[in-house]
């Protein structure tokens, strides 16, 4: 959903500062622009969720500056979540390479879509929807993920309500979730990564 290119191709010069729509174009291009070796396997999951991603997005592939496309490689530990999350600009379609993974996202009226899927499925998260994934298998699962942005964008619920810098007062918390100050901190203690 990125706006169309007004010319062949633009390779971002990401030292310059990004302008109003991804960032200035490169002056000297070669073939090397064009690709990008940073999307293979294995990533090491050991992390709390259970959760790695790789992105070939504008930022570690400057070649997709103005093309208005991207992709991830996301690799789940068995019993890894892909915390929910959404995409503020972009769609995204995915496909699961190996492993059983349940993909679910939910609507604006909290209706949730959601299947166990298996090697060379697909599915379809539409723009700005709430969606996640875990592992349902009892090895690593792996899928390829691709938005029609350059820089989707995520929001992470879980990091975003509980992790921010600064914090969202506690007021707001214990009124939105309907409870007390001390689970409220309890997250935020998880989720807080900063001094
Ligand atoms: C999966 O949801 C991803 O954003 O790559
Ligand atoms: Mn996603």
């Amino acid at each position: 959903s990125d706006s169309d290119p007004l010319q062949d191709f633009c390779i971002g010069d990401l030292k310059a500062s990004p302008s109003i729509n991804g960032f200035p174009c490169k002056s000297a291009v070669s073939a090397s622009d064009f690709f990008y070796s940073g999307l293979g396997g294995p990533l090491d999951t050991s992390n709390p969720n259970g959760v790695t991603v790789a992105p070939a997005n504008v930022l570690t592939f400057p070649g997709l500056n103005t093309l208005g496309i991207s992709m991830n490689n996301v690799e789940l530990a068995p019993g890894g979540v892909n915390p929910p999350h959404l995409h503020p600009r972009a769609t995204e379609v995915g496909t699961i390479i190996e492993g059983s993974v349940f993909v679910g996202f939910l609507t604006t009226n909290n209706t949730l879509f959601s299947k166990v899927l298996n090697a060379g499925e697909v599915f379809v998260i539409p723009r700005g929807l709430v969606h996640f994934q875990w592992n349902v298998g009892q090895v690593k699962a792996r899928m390829i993920t691709a938005f029609n942005s350059q820089l989707p964008g995520a929001v992470v619920l879980p990091s975003t309500l509980f992790g921010s810098n600064p914090e969202i007062p506690n007021a707001v918390l214990t009124r939105a979730f309907r409870t007390d100050v001390t689970t409220v901190q309890n997250l935020k203690s998880k989720f807080m990564r900063y001094e």
